[in-house]
């Protein structure tokens, strides 16, 4: 086995995000721009670089991939790929291949993702109310996304919701959403919206701490912290009356950047140390231009020396600033 990847704050890297696309047929408001403008094909790792990076990276002790985008399902040729990855699962070697999706493409992925090993999925959802969905996504329809995650559900994936909390669009909606979730034996993340790209607006509106949502949602159910971790950023509750678990990711309000174990790859192949950085390097040259692994060894070797402590996210009028830097990284969550 080659050596594992550890940072700079003895933090070793399990956890690899990787975006197999840009592309996505939603819009959510707080992701991108109306008029999006997307990458040419060339720009991506090809599934050939992707599988010779994720096979370094599991040579390297990494136990989970998460596959995203933009929407990893709208990419042509994923579900083959996923399949030759999730060799890795079923022979032992990777604990978890998951994916983060919208959805929209669930209904008839579904089958194929769990013949590729794949055991769970997060489906972003913010709203149960078809104009609201549809204005947060700008182009969703909520039953196809319904569907899909029934028909998830039916395949045997489990499926967590990613809901972002927007203080506009669904902060009063956020118990009846987790109330549907549980019922259905679906737990859910909620998440503080990060202030990604440059072009986004009315984000600071937006804007809704989750110590705020738990004080409303601490009124009238009876909320515990659980130990349970998947591995990821969120802290776990336990819902007494819905018996349904509820994590938070909040990386404004409560960072928790001390326990970070991840770095994430976009599509074009930079890999990025922190979400909320600009910082990263280039895996893209490394794989085309060296056919050994050294190039690649080395440029893993540069970026975990700069993987910082933390990142430098703030919103105005939440909390301090950070002490360093406070900038908004120019990327969005979709590349
Ligand atoms: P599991 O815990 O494995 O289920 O996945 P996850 O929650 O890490 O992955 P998912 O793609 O569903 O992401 C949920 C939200 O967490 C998204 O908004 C991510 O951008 C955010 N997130 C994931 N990792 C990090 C991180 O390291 N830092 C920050 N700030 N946000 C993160
Ligand atoms: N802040 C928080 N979460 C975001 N996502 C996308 N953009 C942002 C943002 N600016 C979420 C999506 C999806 C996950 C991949 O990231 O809702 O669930
Ligand atoms: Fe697409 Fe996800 Fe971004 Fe929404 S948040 S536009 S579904 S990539």
């Amino acid at each position: 086995l080659s050596p594992a990847l550890i940072d700079g704050f003895n933090r070793r890297i399990s956890y690899v995000r990787i975006s197999v696309t840009d592309r996505c047929d939603l819009r959510c408001t707080y992701c991108m721009p109306e008029r999006q403008t997307f990458l040419p094909r060339k720009e991506l790792l090809s599934f050939e670089e992707l599988e010779r990076l994720s096979l370094f990276l599991i040579d390297r002790g990494v136990e989970r991939l998460r596959i995203t985008g933009g929407e990893p399902l709208v990419r042509k040729g994923i579900l083959d790929f996923l399949k030759r990855l999730g060799q890795q699962v079923h022979n032992g070697r990777l604990k978890e291949l998951t994916l983060t999706t919208n959805g929209t493409l669930l209904k008839s992925a579904a089958p194929h993702l769990v013949e590729a090993g794949i055991r769970r999925v997060n489906v972003s959802l913010d709203s149960l109310r078809p104009d609201v969905f549809r204005r947060i996504t700008r182009t969703g329809n909520l039953g196809v996304v319904l569907d899909g995650i029934e028909a998830a559900q039916t395949a045997g994936l489990r499926v967590k919701l990613n809901v972002v909390a927007l203080q506009q669009d669904n902060r009063h909606d956020l118990p009846d959403i987790i109330q549907f979730a549980h019922a259905r034996d679906i737990d859910v993340s909620l998440i503080e919206t990060m202030p990604l790209g440059d072009e986004i607006e009315g984000r600071e509106d937006q804007f809704v701490s989750l110590r705020e949502v738990m004080s409303d949602l601490h009124s009238f159910w009876d909320i515990t912290p659980v130990s349970d971790t998947t591995g990821g950023p969120a802290r776990y509750y336990r819902v007494a009356e819905t018996g349904g678990k509820l994590g938070l990711i909040t990386p404004l309000s409560h960072n928790f950047c001390d326990t970070c174990n991840r770095v994430r790859v976009t599509c074009t192949g930079q890999l990025y140390m922190c979400l909320g950085q600009d910082d990263h390097v280039d895996l893209r040259t490394a794989l085309r231009e060296d056919q050994t692994d050294q190039s690649l060894t080395d440029a893993f070797k540069a970026a975990l020396s700069h993987k910082p402590k933390a990142h430098d996210f703030f919103i105005a009028g939440h909390g301090a600033p950070p002490p360093q830097r406070t900038y908004v990284p120019r990327r969005t969550m979709s590349v």
